[in-house]
Order: C-alpha cells, then sequence, then structure tokens
C-alpha cells in the first residue's frame, strides 16, 4: 500500500510527527504501557479532574493548571519536564514566605533543587543588570543544558527569569509559577519574557514559551491588597476584548473580588487565562490578533514609567489606559457611550483608578510616541466595539491630544 521500503519509512515518519504534533495540543499524556484497565481508566480520571486550559502551540503546547489546595500540582508540573537539575528563580518578597511551600511540592515528587536564586524586588530591578547576576549565579551553580528554571514569583520575577532561561545557553526549559494574580491571569502565560531598558518598558526580551504554568492561587493571600486590584485590572481587559459572559460575571462578583475570595478570584483568573491563551494560540509572535491584548497599554505603559517606578502598579497604569482607550473611541464613533459606562463602573467597583487627570496624560503623552507598537508614524490602539469586541485603529501623534482629553467622557 505504501509503495516501496524507502517510501514507506518516509511516510512512516510523516504519520508519525503528524501525531506527536496533534498529541502535542492534548492537555495531558499518559504512560499506558502494561497498566491493566482498571489503573488506567483510574489514571485518566485523575487527570481529567484537574483543571487545565492548554496553550495550544503544537509541539510546544504547555498547560496552564490551577493547583489544588495540597500544593501539589507544581512538583508534578517541574517533575514533567526536569531533566537533570532544577533551579528556582524568585524574589526576596517571595522566597521568605513561599520557597518552603514550593520545595515541599518539588520535594513531594521526588525533586531537590539544586539552588535557589531571590533577586531584590520590584520593577526597579527588571533590567539587565539583574539578569547578569542571575545567570552567573545559574552557571556558578553548576546550570547546563538540561537544567530547567523555576519562576517563582510576580511579574517581574517570571520576566526575568523566563529571560534567563531563553537566553542560557541559547535556551534551557522553565516554568512558570505565579505568585500574583496579575503574573497568574497574564505575565507567566504567553511566552514573552524580558526587561526594561532605562525608561523603555520591556525594551529588551524574548519569546519563550513555559513547559508549564502552575496557577496556585493560596500565593496570592500574601500579595498586597493594591497589587491584587492591579491583576484584577487585566482580568478586566481580557473581559472587555474577548468575553462578554465573563465580564458579567466579574459584574455580579464585585463583592467576593473585593474581599478576595478564593473561588471568586480562581474563576475570575480562569476567565482571563481562557481568552489570553486562545488568542496566544491563534497569534504567538504578535503578528496580527495578539495585539488586541494591549488594550489599555498603549497610554498605560507611558503613564507606568512617567513619574518614576512605583508611583502607579502595572495594572493602575492599565485601567487608567483603558479609560484613555475608551475615550478615544467613543470620539472616533467606535465605542458606544454605554460600553464606556460599563467599564469604568467596573473598574471603579473593583477599587482601580479611572480619573486619568489630564496632567498625569500630558505629561504622559510624549513617551507613547517612543512606545515600540507605533507603525509607520501612526500610534496604533485598541479600541472596544462593544463588550468582548474589539477594533483596531492608527491614530496620529499629532490627533492624540485632543483625541484621549477628559472632555469626551466628563
Ligand atoms: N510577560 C508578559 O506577558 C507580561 C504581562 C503583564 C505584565 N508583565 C510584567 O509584570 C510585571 C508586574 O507584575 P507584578 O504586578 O506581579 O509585580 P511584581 O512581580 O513586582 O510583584 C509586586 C510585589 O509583590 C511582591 N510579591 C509577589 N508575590 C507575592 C506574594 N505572593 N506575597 C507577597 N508579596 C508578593 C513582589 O516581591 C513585589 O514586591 C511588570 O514588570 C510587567 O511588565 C509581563
Ligand atoms: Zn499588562
Amino acid at each position: 500500500l505504501l509503495g516501496p521500503e524507502g517510501d514507506r519509512s518516509e511516510v512512516l515518519d510523516t504519520i508519525l510527527a503528524a501525531r506527536r504534533e496533534s498529541y502535542a495540543e492534548a492537555h495531558a499524556t499518559l504512560p499506558t504501557d502494561d497498566a491493566p484497565p482498571a489503573a488506567l481508566s483510574q489514571r485518566v480520571l485523575e487527570v481529567w479532574r484537574r483543571p487545565m486550559i492548554a496553550v495550544p502551540l503544537g509541539a510546544r503546547t504547555y498547560a496552564v493548571e490551577l493547583a489544588a489546595e495540597d500544593g501539589l500540582a507544581l512538583g508534578r508540573t517541574v517533575a514533567a519536564h526536569a531533566r537533570s537539575a532544577v533551579f528556582v528563580v524568585s524574589d526576596r518578597n517571595v522566597e521568605p514566605l513561599w520557597g518552603d511551600a514550593l520545595r515541599a511540592s518539588l520535594r513531594a515528587n521526588g525533586i531537590e533543587a539544586k539552588a535557589t536564586i531571590a533577586v531584590p524586588p520590584g520593577e526597579g530591578e527588571k533590567h539587565l543588570g539583574t539578569v547578569e547576576a542571575v545567570l552567573r549565579a545559574l552557571v556558578e551553580a553548576g546550570a547546563d543544558r538540561d537544567a530547567l528554571v523555576v519562576g517563582h514569583g510576580g511579574g517581574v520575577v517570571t520576566d526575568i527569569a523566563g529571560f534567563c532561561a531563553a537566553t542560557l545557553l541559547r535556551g534551557v526549559p522553565w516554568v512558570a509559577a505565579p505568585t500574583t494574580l496579575l503574573g497568574m491571569v497574564d505575565a507567566a502565560v504567553g511566552g514573552k519574557t524580558g526587561v526594561d531598558l532605562g525608561a523603555a518598558k520591556n525594551a529588551v526580551g524574548a519569546f519563550h514559551q513555559p513547559k508549564g504554568v502552575v496557577v496556585d492561587m493560596s500565593r496570592a493571600a500574601t500579595e498586597s491588597p493594591r497589587g491584587f486590584r492591579s491583576g484584577l485590572a487585566e482580568v478586566v481587559k481580557a473581559a472587555s476584548i474577548a468575553d462578554a459572559a465573563l465580564f458579567e460575571a466579574l459584574e455580579r462578583q464585585v463583592e467576593a473580588l473585593r474581599r478576595r475570595e478564593r473561588t471568586a478570584a480562581e474563576l475570575a483568573a480562569w476567565g482571563a487565562l481562557r481568552v489570553k491563551a486562545a488568542i496566544v494560540g491563534r497569534d504567538e509572535h504578535e503578528a496580527g490578533e495578539r495585539a488586541v491584548l494591549n488594550f489599555g497599554h498603549t497610554i498605560g505603559h507611558a503613564l507606568e514609567m512617567q513619574g518614576g517606578l512605583g508611583r502607579l502598579t502595572h495594572g493602575e497604569a492599565v485601567a487608567l489606559g483603558m479609560i484613555a482607550a475608551l475615550r478615544v473611541g467613543e470620539r472616533l464613533g467606535v465605542t458606544p457611550r454605554g460600553v464606556v459606562e460599563r467599564v469604568v463602573g467596573l473598574l471603579d467597583a473593583l477599587g482601580l483608578p479611572t480619573n486619568l487627570d489630564a496632567e498625569d496624560l500630558a505629561a504622559a503623552l510624549p513617551a507613547v510616541a517612543f512606545d515600540k507598537k507605533r507603525r509607520g508614524g501612526s500610534i496604533r490602539f485598541v479600541l472596544l466595539r462593544a463588550i468582548g469586541a474589539t477594533e483596531l485603529c492608527w491614530v496620529e501623534p499629532s490627533a492624540l491630544a485632543a483625541l484621549v482629553s477628559p472632555a469626551a467622557t466628563a
């Protein structure tokens, strides 16, 4: 049927490769050798019960798993991908709080981390100097091509850890263990890694997808209330651009989210993750659709960098950036008034800033000109057509100030 022997092996190889590719997009793979059907069905059920979202990227597909109360998921994921030594990159706030929990989860899965590198915390440390220090520490601790890096911390840590994994010996695998809500719903998923270069946010980086992401909402309990709200801004963003039902759920869950109830937080995070995983799966390198994830970020990044680090958190800046994008949308006749009111209402109810004052805006606008997303002289904006639906538009820098001015929504 397959012709002469030579061709046959070629055909079989092609079939096997295609199979491996499609199997790779499964949420999990199970060894079935020698297991009796009863044991096998037990194993399948076990995996089936674990809440997982796949980021579908062919052979590089990975799962985002929601950890149960036992906290074992992280160690299990690391064990599934570790080839030899495991190295943890964390920061000096997270390590004393959660380092033991991480090590216990690893140990329960038969793994002892070879070294833990805790960097100084904060956005101000997200630069190449820290990357060099981490890489040196990794090499000194014996990291080789078979090393696996675990990024255990907020978005700053997972951005640094992922970038170190991308560049160490031209790339070693890594697993993301986010400890902030923002890290869980956004920074740890999607493969964008990197650091700031002076005032230029995320100016140095690489796409390097993790082998797995484990979202353990218990970690968020020690996060600052301000940090947690910052994560909620990205959840509102995800709902606004792609999921009207999630947006409604958030509106219903405002009180529980303000109280940081675990179940409400998990549902919100799950909704946002589904949106991000699907978009990244369709457009990994931001050739097109992935740009919608930048809703609120065009002005948001500029606001975040302006006035020094630490004045606005990433999420607060994104909340204000969404306000700016809503104003632009309304001015251009793309965003209906009712949509503006609902997004503003939800952000406000969740305790996020919505009053974008003229002074901050004036100070931030020049930085927008340097935004790396600027194309051919005009600035790209993601606008909302409806809750859950977007439209891209390009704005001339000279027209920007008038379009984002408060008068439009006052
Ligand atoms: N790569 C991406 O796709 C992507 C997406 C969104 C944001 N980001 C990046 O993420 C960063 C912001 O992330 P972030 O808000 O998590 O900031 P962060 O990592 O600086 O964490 C905020 C603070 O909380 C501390 N912390 C972290 N987890 C804690 C916990 N469980 N308990 C107590 N304290 C804890 C940290 O030490 C830090 O001081 C920005 O640099 C942003 O650019 C990246
Ligand atoms: Zn963001």
